[in-house]
């Protein structure tokens, strides 16, 4: 079985391709433009086995994608590449509605003629696995309620619309045209190779620098955590065993305030790398000003997935940190030259100033 995955040099993509080599029977081509939050680093453990390739391409190139689907013999795509911070979608939209609106219409383009000249047998077994988010859903109140499958579009970010708007044309691909797509909705990943413009990297990074680890507003916000390889193996199987014109939510069944997450990365560092005098990480804990437009809550009802697949998540919230924070504590190779050259923990997305 030959995968294409896109975006496969950022978090969640290179965590699908070192899964997806570990078996022998799957071929993985990684096609990623490597914008500033792709890294060939986080494909280390992969760079030399026998069924890996990279190639450096961005989604919004037709032909190159063309090329690539007939070069590589491919079965099944899955396209993880976006733009994904919602901080950035809020001071710099423009490259979310090109990457993640236009380049997912033209991996559909590139799909569907790809597809149309394939064999009877390959055509009923390839897949274009679209892979998007729980924000698509808009968010919850705080007391109450889950997103499941047929949950209505309400996005509330640039980020989220865009995404919403690329789900919309994968399902009018296949309605339309019968390419055999499925989709995935997931909630916020965490765990190793993670960019450290999102929070549980960058409070892990601000902490060890002795810096103050910003919470948005009061911290109230609610976010449902799933370790990234757990996404990893959820992906696969929606992949290679869900059913064409599908979606899945996937989640971690882990509810926790900001401040939560925040204090309980605080209470892991103390004792894994105290700080001098005996004072707790705690104290550098910084309410800043609010994110405009922050959903105040996101939860999956990810029983669809368990039912149909038989996945569930092997991490919980507690295992997964600890693990999260040892990899970060052990692997200041990968995130040191990320905060020296690309991203130093500078605040985003405060605001675009109406009118300004
Ligand atoms: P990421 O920002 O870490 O990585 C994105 C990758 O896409 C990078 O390697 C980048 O170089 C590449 N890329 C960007 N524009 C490209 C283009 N035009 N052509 C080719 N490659 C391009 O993102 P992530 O957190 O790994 O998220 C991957 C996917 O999963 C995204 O589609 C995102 O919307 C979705 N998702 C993320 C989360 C999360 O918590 N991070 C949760 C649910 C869904
Ligand atoms: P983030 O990791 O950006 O993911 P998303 O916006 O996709 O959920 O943010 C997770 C939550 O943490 C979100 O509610 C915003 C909040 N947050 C902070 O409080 N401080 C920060 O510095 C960042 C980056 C996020």
């Amino acid at each position: 079985m030959n995968f294409l995955v896109t975006g496969g040099a950022g978090f969640i993509g290179s965590a699908v391709c070192r899964h997806l080599c570990a078996n022998p029977a799957y071929r993985v081509t990684n096609l990623d433009k490597l914008t500033y939050a792709g890294n060939l680093a986080s494909l280390r453990p992969i760079e030399n086995v026998h069924n890996y390739r990279f190639a450096q391409a961005d989604i919004c190139d037709e032909r190159a994608v063309l090329d690539i689907l007939r070069r590589d013999d491919i079965d099944i795509v899955m396209n993880l590449a976006a733009e994904s911070h919602v901080d950035r979608s809020i001071d710099g939209p423009g490259a979310f509605i090109e990457t993640n609106i236009v380049g997912t219409y033209k991996m559909l383009n590139a799909a569907l003629e790809y597809w149309r000249g394939l064999p009877d047998d390959r055509k009923a077994r390839f897949r274009f696995h679209h892979v998007s988010t729980d924000e698509v859903f808009g968010d919850l109140p705080f007391d109450g309620g889950m997103f499941v499958e047929e949950t209505p579009y309400a996005p509330s970010s640039p980020y989220s619309a865009s995404k919403a708007a690329s789900d919309h044309l994968v399902r009018a691909w296949h309605e339309t045209y019968g390419l055999p797509v499925v989709l995935s909705n997931c909630s916020n990943n965490y765990g190793p190779y993670h960019f450290p413009e999102k929070l549980i990297p960058l409070v892990i990074l601000n902490a060890l620098d002795e810096r103050p680890l910003p919470v948005y507003g009061a911290g109230a916000n609610v976010r449902d955590w799933l370790f990234v390889e757990d996404h990893a193996r959820a992906l696969e199987l929606v992949a290679t065993k869900g059913h064409p014109g599908e979606s899945y939510n996937v989640g971690g069944n882990s509810e926790r305030t900001n401040l939560a997450v925040v204090e309980t990365i605080c209470d892991l560092l103390d004792t894994r790398r105290p700080r001098a005098g005996g004072r707790r990480y705690r104290e550098l804990i910084s309410f800043v000003t609010d994110r405009p437009g922050h959903d105040r809550r996101y939860a999956i009802d990810a029983s669809k997935i368990s039912r149909e697949l038989g996945w569930t998540p092997k991490e919980n919230f507690d295992s997964g940190l600890a693990r999260t924070v040892d990899w970060f504590l052990d692997n200041k190779w990968w995130w040191g030259p990320i905060r020296e050259q690309r991203y130093a923990g500078e605040r985003l997305g405060e605001a675009r100033k109406v009118g300004a």
